[in-house]
């Protein structure tokens, strides 16, 4: 084949990515309204963003870093590689995308970035810092007709620990809500795109758990009981973890999995470098202190449980804590099946 020819015939991600622009998508309309408890959970967050902590998911570390958002850089960077954003002009969809760093990072390959995010405060502060981010909820994105077909990449870093609710495992919806999720990056992909990829991270639990013990009073739980931590998590930040395979299930038959890692110990390391900070925020950071009393008032029952939760008995740093850790973080490259 000549060179010529090549140029002609042969379809490239990027060829199709100089047509479209993502510039003008339009806002997606409402489909279905936000979890309360999620987006609540975030304006609760908010208050770290005051102590510099805009990265919510795990890093990768190596021995001589001395930073969060050093193994951060290098876990976002696995991330992009994974997705294929490896040249200009790639088209990147984030689902979740926080204060919007992966996007940036995205953004200085070259890449044409879009992100979507319920939390209204990480919108604002990702549209302040050059990064196109809509507020909606994913799921508003199944009938977005206009988005569909539009991106090379799709990435869920750390949001699908909220997609599911203890309420939709008792009620048997759990594998249906992670199967639309995964049609939904079914249609966001160029189907023109052969080697177009989903890149997910999340939580899973290794443990038992009941969906009642989430819905239950943490402080009817035995102190110290995964039962506790289990509740005081849920009733922060609203969510539920998938186990081992489940993912792998739910994609089929649109996604294959082709790549797995493991990345508990970043997980536990990025949570150590947060909660130094946050707890010498307390005492340094006039602005944090002041956040965190706004949550108080405004919101005195989930800010009080965020407080618990997080400072007194260390739920969330609990997850990743001792040789085996109740939790595992997996990183997941899904390809589109050649049917899908
Ligand atoms: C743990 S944070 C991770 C944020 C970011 N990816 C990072 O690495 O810092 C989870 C993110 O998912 C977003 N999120 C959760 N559920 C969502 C939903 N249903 N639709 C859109 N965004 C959602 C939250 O607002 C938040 O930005």
């Amino acid at each position: 084949m000549s060179l010529v020819e090549r140029e002609v015939d042969v379809h490239h991600g990027w060829e199709s990515s100089a047509a479209h622009s993502l510039k003008n998508l339009p806002q997606p309309r409402p489909r279905v309204a936000p979890i309360p408890l999620v987006k609540l959970c975030y304006t609760m967050v908010h208050a770290a963003e005051a102590v510099g902590i805009r990265d919510l998911a795990d890093g990768e570390y190596r021995p001589s870093d001395t930073t969060l958002e050093q193994g951060i850089e290098r876990q976002l960077n696995y991330l992009l590689d994974e997705v294929g954003c490896t040249r200009p002009g790639f088209r990147l969809l984030e689902i979740g995308c926080g204060y919007g760093h992966l996007l940036r990072l995205a953004q200085a390959r070259g890449a044409e970035v879009v992100g979507v995010n319920l939390s209204p405060e990480q919108v604002q502060y990702c549209n302040e810092h050059g990064s196109r981010v809509y507020c909606c909820n994913y799921r508003d994105l199944l009938d977005a007709h206009e988005w569909h077909g539009q991106f090379d990449g799709v990435i869920a870093n750390g949001s699908l620990e909220h997609w599911v609710q203890p309420e939709d495992v008792i009620a048997g919806r759990m594998n249906g809500l992670y199967q639309e999720s995964f049609e939904i990056v079914r249609r966001l992909l160029d189907p023109h795109v052969e080697e177009a990829r989903y890149v997910t991270t999340a939580i899973h639990v290794k443990r038992n758990v009941r969906p009642k013990d989430l819905l239950t009073p943490w402080r009817e739980h035995p102190r110290g009981s995964d039962q506790r931590h289990f509740s005081l998590l849920h009733n922060w930040m609203g969510g539920y973890y998938p186990i081992d395979g489940q993912l792998e299930q739910c994609a089929r038959p649109s996604f294959t999995l082709e790549a797995e890692a493991d990345g508990t110990l970043g997980y536990k390391i990025a949570n150590d470098y947060r909660m130094a900070r946050m707890l010498r925020g307390l005492y340094t950071n006039p602005q944090l202190v002041w956040r965190l009393a706004r949550s108080l008032v405004r919101h005195p029952r989930i800010a009080r449980t965020m407080l618990e939760c997080y400072y007194l008995e260390q739920s969330w740093d609990w997850q990743f804590r001792g040789d085996d850790p109740p939790m595992k973080l997996l990183r997941h490259t899904w390809r589109r099946a050649a049917n899908g």
